[in-house]
């Protein structure tokens, strides 16, 4: 994201007038429920993954600093997964969450009845035999280069990611080859054994440990790391995660309400704080996290940014309000990792039960953002950024009384950024256009003054020459 240019946000950035100091592993910690939304993973997912990958790092002496870009890798591990969401439906014709979390379970990397199995179950799940015999021969031939295109487009992106939050080169390379395999049969680059970076080799072991245990049970777990013990998993690896619950302590607390507050007591070496800017900037990740996840929404958060500053710099709001407001419409589509690409980039009108999941984004939007004490207002305003005035909105139906000015900021400002953009029945409106439909909303469901100041800052867009 470059918001670099903005003069709103560089007046709220300039004026160091907000002065904060928050752990990161608080930060993470909760907005790692947002990743495991991705992977319709078991709430929880990474963190408990960071419990049992940290418990294997230290059983074999890494030092601080490596259980350091550990700890990160793995809350962080699936940050590049929203990016490869819409290829994986368009290549399957089917739900991307549930194929991902079904990938998980099966050995993907060789022609099996299992793999098979899971073409079958994954791909055009409305459609007839024969099309889907078509599909499950079409995926099995186009296997390598599909595995090799949705899984190097997570690891390249989650990378990258980790590398702009300011974590290590190592935290991002556990990263980059969290799906490559002991015996080199995995991606992106086919690594072999020890050429693969031991953080990465813990990733790939603890996820395997957390999703067989959630999905299955502990025992399909530990059985099938054994099974692929030499395969996909590190030998060394594997007997020290046996030995570990040998002795009852690989899933302590996994499981259990406390599993958020275990991780964040373990962050190795000093806890690393962030400033202002540094929230920001994983802020800033969260949300291209969010807009990567389909092709029509690849500026939605960072545009709905750039309109909710505007129109509160019209507002002549202070710095601490900007801060609020910046934060919140970055961040106020979270809960939609959860819409598969099936719902998200479908052309035609949604049926009710696509509808409903549509409908729940604000309020996980909300309780993931809650999960930051401090970022409390936050996430009242992203959890209300589809409530209308008249009570006609959702999830809560809050009426006019209840809406504050930022709260009607942020949802005037989503609804101009999703009308500027393409969709998958319609190309992006033209200004007139989206002011005119807008305005029929006025004043009994949007707010007369912030669409005033909506047309304000819309017109300093448009006559501000482009360089
Ligand atoms: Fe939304
Ligand atoms: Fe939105």
């Amino acid at each position: 994201m470059n918001m670099q240019d903005s003069p709103e946000l560089q007046a709220t950035l300039s004026t160091g007038e907000v002065k904060e100091q928050l752990a990161l592993s608080e930060v993470i910690t909760a907005l790692s429920f947002a990743l495991d939304l991705t992977e319709d993973a078991v709430p929880g997912h990474a963190v408990r993954s960071c419990l049992v990958g940290m418990r294997i790092g230290r059983q074999l002496g890494l030092q601080e600093n490596q259980l350091h870009d550990l700890y990160y890798a793995l809350l962080l591990k699936d940050i590049g997964c929203s990016s490869n969401a819409a290829r994986m439906c368009q290549i399957l014709g089917a739900d991307d969450r549930e194929a991902k979390r079904r990938v998980k379970t099966v050995d993907w990397t060789r022609i099996s009845v299992d793999g098979l199995k899971l073409a079958w179950v994954n791909s055009l799940p409305e459609a007839g035999a024969l099309q889907k015999v078509f599909r499950v021969v079409e995926l099995g031939l186009g296997r390598e280069r599909n595995n090799a295109e949705v899984i190097g487009l997570r690891c390249e992106r989650g990378a990258n990611i980790v590398r702009r939050i300011g974590l290590s080169e190592q935290c991002a390379s556990a990263i980059y080859s969290l799906d490559e395999h002991w015996n080199g049969k995995g991606y992106p680059d086919h690594l072999r054994g020890e050429a693969i970076p031991l953080l990465a080799r813990i990733l790939g072991l603890a996820q395997h440990l957390d999703v067989f245990a959630t999905d299955l049970s502990r025992e399909r777990a530990l059985v099938t790391m054994v099974e692929r013990s030499g395969s996909w998993f590190d030998p060394e690896l594997v007997r020290v995660a046996a030995s570990l619950y040998r002795s009852g302590n690989l899933w302590t607390g996994c499981g259990t309400p406390e599993e958020r507050d275990l991780v964040m007591e373990m962050e190795p070496g000093q806890l690393a704080i962030l400033g202002t800017d540094q929230v920001d900037q994983v802020c800033e990740a969260f949300a291209d996290v969010v807009d990567a996840k389909s092709p029509f929404t690849y500026h939605h958060s960072v545009g709905v940014t750039e309109a909710a500053l505007g129109i509160a710099h019209q507002f002549g709001l202070n710095a601490e309000r900007r801060q609020l407001i910046y934060r919140a419409a970055l961040l106020h589509d979270l809960g939609k990792l959860r819409v598969s690409n099936a719902i998200l980039d479908k052309p035609g009108k949604l049926d009710d039960e696509e509808w409903k999941v549509v409908r729940e984004h604000p309020l996980l939007s909300q309780q993931i953002l809650a999960r930051i004490p401090s970022f409390a207002p936050i996430a009242t305003i992203a959890g209300r950024h589809h409530e209308k005035l008249d009570g006609t909105g959702y999830p809560f139906g809050l009426n006019a009384s209840q809406l504050s000015l930022d709260d009607r900021i942020v949802a005037m400002a989503d609804i101009y950024g999703a009308l500027s953009e393409n969709r998958p029945y319609r190309a992006g409106l033209p200004p007139e256009r989206i002011l005119s439909i807008i305005g029929a909303d006025i004043p009994h469901k949007l707010d007369h003054e912030v669409f005033e100041a909506l047309k304000r800052f819309m017109l300093s867009q448009h006559s501000t020459p482009q360089s």
